[in-house]
């Protein structure tokens, strides 16, 4: 059977590529489309109609990740960076209908998650593993021995009486031109809170900036082990796809 698709929703761009779920790596190269200024489920969807016209193959299960809380059955329960149009929106009914296929949505940390615990460092990890992931927002996924509880939205943890992603995210980083050692500072506070509530056995930090890792990852001082991922920015779209293929059984 064709690989299937996985399309990754975020902030500034809208990227997908197929799968080799025996590799969890692209078969084929990855497209990308800017997301549109005005985020809404239509321009969205259309833009992902575009994507899938670049690959050949049409039959092909489709998963897509979604910056917010996704409810059971694709019903979306929050929209923190996105048109906040999405709240309430059936994406799995729109996106099938639009892209004329089955189409299955995960929260975009949840799909990072499912990613690491597949082909990536938590791969065979016990306990509690919370991977983290550094962007726009704080997206994070809860792993216990291997199973994703979904929808923890740990990024809006209310620290110091502000929400945590707005000080700790690598937007936070890049919009106040903040050194790897005060961004570090921030993340220290973050990290100790998650410590403090949940005694996690492992700590994984995704996202894109995760490739920097070095450079900030040794200053955060906690007692958790703590450590890169390894998927970074393909994480999404090949948890997208593995949840596209599950669901199709
Ligand atoms: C959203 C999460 C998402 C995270 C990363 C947060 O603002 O609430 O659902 O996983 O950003 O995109």
């Amino acid at each position: 059977m064709a690989d299937p698709i996985g399309i990754d929703f975020g902030g500034s761009g809208i990227k997908a590529a197929p799968v080799d779920l025996t590799t969890g790596e692209f078969s084929a190269e990855r497209e990308r489309i800017d997301t549109p200024e005005k985020s809404t489920p239509q321009a969205v969807a259309q833009v992902m109609a575009e994507l899938l016209k670049k690959f050949e193959d049409t039959k092909s299960a489709v998963g897509v990740t979604v910056p917010g809380v996704v409810r059971k059955g694709g019903v979306i329960g929050s929209a923190a960076n996105i048109d906040k149009s999405w709240i309430g929106t059936d994406a799995d009914d729109l996106l099938s209908d639009v892209l004329g296929r089955e189409v299955h949505v995960i929260n975009d940390a949840d799909a990072a998650g499912l990613a690491e615990v597949r082909y990536g460092v938590a791969k065979g990890r016990s306990g509690l593993t919370i991977v983290t992931t550094l962007g726009t927002g704080i997206g994070s996924a809860l792993l216990y021995d291997g199973v994703l509880v979904p929808n923890s939205e740990l990024g809006h943890l209310e620290i110091e009486g502000v929400d945590a992603e707005s000080r700790a995210a690598n937007s936070a980083r890049k919009d106040e031109d903040l050194s790897w050692e005060k961004w570090a500072k921030r993340l220290t506070t973050y990290y100790r809170a998650l410590e403090k509530l949940f005694s996690p056995d492992l700590i994984v930090v995704g996202g894109g900036v995760s490739k920097h890792g070095p450079e900030f990852i040794p200053l955060i001082e906690i007692n958790t082990e703590i450590i890169s991922a390894t998927l970074r920015n393909t994480a999404g779209i090949v948890g997208a796809a593995a949840l596209a293929s599950d669901k199709q059984g």
